[in-house]
């Protein structure tokens, strides 16, 4: 396969390389004056590849990493910060500040998404959209939080005002394959309830960042939000060892969200919200209706090229239909079509990791040495920052490609004729977030789904796994998540239920009156939110 080059169109060429030149700490963009680290894309501007070079970021180091925490833990004060202590309706009105500038920054944004991480443009748009839609759910869940909590109750003699207060100090860090959208999923309703933050920008799909970093310090108190760029384990790592930090925030891998919390000296202080790997199966039964099959699988395992933690990472099909189906599975991956992430009805595009394509290469190299065969006519023809779909057969517990999460363009499949082989795996398995069931007949779908709601958190009839609608919970066992997310959750997995109570008699009650009718407390307030 050559390197398919297609000139840049004009409205999204990349003008002048970008200078991150600053950091955000304590409210002020400080200037950095050090080492930068260069940020490339895998898509070329030339006709020979090259990579192109997008722009550079600071290598910040240790010190402004305890510049940050010392900037964050100062704007909590233990819980006496203004952030913290603020009026819910104030915390609102920062978000929506942020929000209205933030959508101001779309075109920009969207740009970078499809440089930094080649995400095809529609996409891009769509990850955009969707981050913004969140925040104004998320305000609006907030808003209902605050109004069921807007009560005293009365229980055995004793009257209680509960609501939800911030955890402490949160240490975010998002992923590369949806930089914005993920990590705004965790750093907003982190805000919204209260907690500062210390967030760095993923590896790829950083740059993207710099468009909001005005928006940030404009609309937040000084320390409350703190924006770093460098290497995680550089930042991460000391900031984790000071005990200082009450919630690690993190959607990646396993091993480094393991890392972190083995740095932390009070572990019962830390807590987790965990979006980490999956091997989420498709389990294709002997009735399912193909075409619709095919089509969820197709997008299910190859849309973003397999990048995301929801994608279809591993395919079961019944023996009766295997041939058929993986025939024409195979046909179908054939026709997806590879080019940058603006051409017109593009489906595969570069690989954001230069790594990536060896990797893939290797893991069809060990398939093939173990038995398996590529399927598809294109499977495995690859250039500089891509390797084409393989659609690879007969899978076996030996290959590296059934063990990792491969989180790229390669689809496993295994046949079964007996559904205790697919369920006995994936009790085995380390994950454990989603699975997608093909098939029709309700006595056999009835007792599966009954089991499989028990071993992942999301059992897909007829359709890929996907995270979205983004009301509905978003979580996984074992090795794949820790915590809940979804625009309600979430407010809850960055809180905790924490209230004033009293004695029913005449002096605590005047007081509550008193408290009630002066504005004294922020947090003992009737005030409904409409
Ligand atoms: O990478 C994991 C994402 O949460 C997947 O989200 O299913 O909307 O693509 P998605």
């Amino acid at each position: 396969m050559k390197y398919n080059f297609s000139p840049i169109p004009e409205p999204f060429k990349i003008k002048q390389s970008i200078k991150q030149d600053n950091f955000l700490v304590d409210g002020k963009l400080h200037q950095w004056e050090g080492e930068f680290s260069p940020v490339y894309s895998t898509i070329s501007s030339e006709e020979n590849y090259k990579p192109t070079l997008l722009g550079e970021i600071p290598s910040l180091g240790k010190d402004q990493a305890i510049q940050a925490l010392d900037s964050a833990c100062q704007a909590f004060d233990n819980g006496k910060g203004l952030w913290p202590t603020m009026k819910v309706v104030d915390r609102i009105k920062a978000l929506e500040n942020f929000v209205e500038e933030m959508k101001g920054k779309r075109d920009a944004v969207v740009n970078l998404l499809m440089w930094e991480i080649g995400k095809n443009h529609n996409d891009s748009k769509k990850e955009f959209d969707r981050t913004v839609d969140y925040i104004y759910d998320t305000i609006e869940a907030y808003k209902q939080i605050d109004r069921d909590s807007a009560k005293f109750q009365k229980n055995s003699g004793i009257n209680a005002h509960i609501r939800r207060g911030p955890l402490g100090v949160v240490l975010c860090l998002g992923p590369y394959n949806y930089p914005l959208n993920e990590t705004f999923c965790l750093l907003i309703p982190a805000l919204i309830m209260g907690n500062t933050v210390i967030f760095k920008p993923a590896k790829h799909g950083v740059l993207l960042i710099s468009p909001l970093m005005e928006a940030f310090q404009k609309h937040f108190p000084p320390g409350v939000v703190n924006i770093l760029f460098g290497r995680g384990r550089v930042l991460a790592t000391p900031i984790m060892e000071s005990g200082k930090i009450n919630v690690l925030a993190l959607i990646g891998h396993s091993s480094s969200a393991n890392a972190l919390q083995e740095s932390h000296p009070k572990k019962n202080r830390l807590r987790l919200v965990l979006g980490l790997e999956a091997k989420n199966p498709a389990i294709i039964m002997p009735d399912a209706d193909l075409d619709l099959t095919i089509k969820e699988c197709i997008n299910g395992s190859l849309s973003f090229n397999g990048q995301r933690c929801t994608a279809l990472k591993i395919i079961y099909v019944h023996e009766d239909i295997k041939e058929s189906f993986i025939s024409r599975f195979s046909q179908e991956v054939d026709k997806l079509k590879y080019g940058n992430p603006w051409d017109q009805n593009v489906n595969l595009t570069p690989l954001p990791e230069p790594n990536k394509p060896d990797y893939i290469k290797k893991l069809i190299i060990d398939a093939q040495s173990k038995g398996a065969k590529i399927m598809n006519n294109n499977g495995g023809i690859s250039c500089e920052n891509y390797v084409f779909p393989a659609v690879l057969y007969p899978v076996t517990k030996d290959m590296d490609v059934y063990k990792d999460e491969q989180f790229g363009p390669v689809v496993p499949i295994i046949s079964f004729s007996d559904i205790n082989k697919p369920l006995e795996d994936m009790a085995e398995s380390n994950y454990g977030q989603q699975v997608s069931v093909f098939g029709k007949n309700t006595s056999t779908l009835g007792p599966l789904i009954d089991t499989l709601v028990n071993l992942v958190c999301r059992v897909n009839i007829n359709s890929s796994c996907q995270r979205g609608p983004d009301i509905y919970p978003f979580t996984g066992r074992k090795d794949s998540a820790f915590s809940t997310l979804s625009v309600h959750d979430a407010l809850r997995s960055f809180s905790i239920r924490t209230f004033v109570a009293s004695k029913d008699n005449d002096v605590n009650n005047k007081i509550i009156k008193d408290l009630l009718g002066s504005n004294d407390s922020n947090f003992v307030s009737t005030d409904y939110i409409l």
